[in-house]
């Protein structure tokens, strides 16, 4: 039916072309992302390669999804079905439960966990403080929609203010942490011995404004090439 009525709409009037045309005029981008021909996809196969190699261990690595929604990258991981977990509470992975609840019974570590669940400061947080408790050593955490460009995109677009998580990750204690400029912004953790995550009550009531003015500046932003550097490092 909506089909149907669309139809009848002038094309000027439709909300796909409103969002295409009027909204680059309204929202202003306040940084542009590399053109690097790599989406998190492409990023976290390469990522997985690499942590394969690294330890000759053959493709032998566990990896968790939190957010696989209809398993757009979850698929395109390529290891064996029981080497790969993916939570979500409505669709995608293989564990049909929110990631609060996953860790609550998990008592598996994973090489790399990659986090795209519930897209809020808080839940992200968590999300991020019990994936750094299930973490194998040398194991890296990746984390999407850390680099929202404007306004738009951090309210109603998904990437909400999981920037405020980078923020707290960048002077955290004995975590390594750069943000690739790709693909909305993939985030690398490489948590060191006896890390601690510094929580930063001040960023609850923060605004997209204060990302850019307070916090962009201090952010590890790098390319593909240097994250896949950073990735290598020991
Ligand atoms: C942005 S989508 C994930 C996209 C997918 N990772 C990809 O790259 O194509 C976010 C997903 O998180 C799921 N989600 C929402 N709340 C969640 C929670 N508390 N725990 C785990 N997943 C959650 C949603 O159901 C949705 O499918």
């Amino acid at each position: 039916m909506k089909k149907f009525i669309k139809l009848f709409i002038p094309p000027i009037l439709l909300p796909s072309f409103i969002k295409k045309f009027y909204h680059p005029l309204i929202y202003k981008n306040k940084f542009n992302y590399d053109n690097s021909l790599y989406n998190r996809g492409a990023f976290i196969n390469r990522s997985i390669i690499k942590l394969s190699s690294k330890n000759n261990r053959n493709f032998n690595l566990k990896y968790l999804e939190i957010g696989c929604e209809y398993n757009q990258i979850f698929n395109t991981i390529p290891l064996e079905k029981g080497m790969k977990i993916g939570v979500d509470p409505e669709r995608g992975g293989t564990h049909r439960q929110t990631s609060d609840d996953f860790f609550k019974n998990n008592n598996t570590k994973f090489d790399l966990i990659f986090i795209d669940g519930l897209h809020t400061y808080e839940q992200c947080q968590k999300d991020v403080i019990n994936s750094l408790n299930f973490l194998n050593e040398g194991g890296i955490i990746l984390l999407h929609d850390m680099l929202p460009q404007n306004s738009y995109e951090e309210k109603n677009h998904r990437s909400g203010d999981v920037w405020k998580v980078a923020v707290e990750l960048q002077l955290s204690k004995n975590i390594e942490f750069k943000i690739a400029n790709v693909d909305c912004g993939v985030g690398i953790i490489k948590p060191q011995p006896n890390h601690k995550y510094f929580k930063n009550d001040k960023l609850l009531h923060s605004k997209y404004n204060d990302f850019i003015s307070d916090y962009f500046k201090d952010l590890q932003i790098v390319s593909c090439e240097e994250a896949f550097k950073f990735i290598d490092k020991d």
